[in-house]
């Protein structure tokens, strides 16, 4: 059986005391879950909220991205070895508010998955097609391709470490979430070409989870899908309650 995994992405969002309360609520009403439990807080909150996660089994700290680069004169930039220092074991790579935000392309995003592996750490690596893609049924291509460009290199060791979280851009944020049909049929298609790549015990082993709207509502539903094996959740994470039953929903 794959891991389950549920990932709270923080965004910018939380001063410190309300990143250490929530952890707090966030820990008092998960007791024991069924997969793994990320949580990704800003930089600033990282080393405060990792010591409250690791006295904790199943809790795991994660960062929403970090520079390609081992070092160097990158001002305001923060190195995967920096995030491994503090305890970090996730990092998510390549969501699309990166992408659209801060121009991040596939090239770069290949480049940071490969040093957050070097440093021991996990890539959550998110993938996830615009509106108008969908629109035109070309979504399932469109993030094949990404795939393929930032991932694909890797050895079948590394992309063992790999979790993959398929993020339809037009649901994130938006309260539009995919169907659990949309969302199963695009896991199964993602599945399928990495056992083309890498063989198919590869892919029955690789956790994909889904990111958009994700909500204590509609969690059970998507979660309960056979390629759906968690979620990376944003506005629903920064809600305790909400996120403990996202967090139960896990097969
Ligand atoms: P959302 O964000 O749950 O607020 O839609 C998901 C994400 O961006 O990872």
């Amino acid at each position: 059986m794959r891991q389950q995994i549920v990932a709270g992405n923080w965004k910018m969002n939380q001063t410190l005391e309300e990143g250490i309360e929530l952890t707090r609520l966030i820990l008092e009403k998960i007791d024991k879950p069924k997969g793994l439990v990320v949580i990704a807080p800003p930089l600033t909150h990282l080393k405060e909220i990792g010591k409250m996660l690791k006295v904790r089994k199943h809790f795991h700290l994660g960062a929403q991205n970090c520079h390609q680069e081992e070092k160097g004169a990158y001002t305001g930039e923060v190195s995967a070895n920096m995030l491994a220092s503090v305890g970090c074991e996730f990092v998510i790579i390549g969501h699309s508010e990166r992408r659209q935000y801060f121009k991040e392309k596939n090239d770069v995003l290949a480049a940071k998955v490969n040093v957050v592996l070097s440093k021991g750490m996990r890539p959550i690596f998110c993938c996830g097609e615009p509106l108008h893609i969908r629109e035109v049924d070309t979504h399932v291509g469109y993030v094949a391709k990404q795939l393929k460009a930032s991932l694909f290199h890797l050895n079948e060791a590394d992309f063992r470490k790999v979790v993959i979280a398929y993020e339809p851009i037009w649901a994130i944020g938006t309260g539009r979430t995919a169907s659990s049909q949309q969302a199963q049929e695009m896991h199964h298609a993602i599945r399928v070409l990495i056992a083309k790549k890498y063989g198919k015990g590869v892919a029955d082993s690789t956790s994909i989870l889904y990111g958009g709207s994700c909500n204590a509502q509609n969690a059970a539903e998507l979660l309960s899908q056979p390629d759906v094996d968690g979620g990376l959740i944003g506005g629903a994470s920064l809600k305790a309650d909400d996120f403990a039953v996202i967090v139960a929903a896990m097969k």
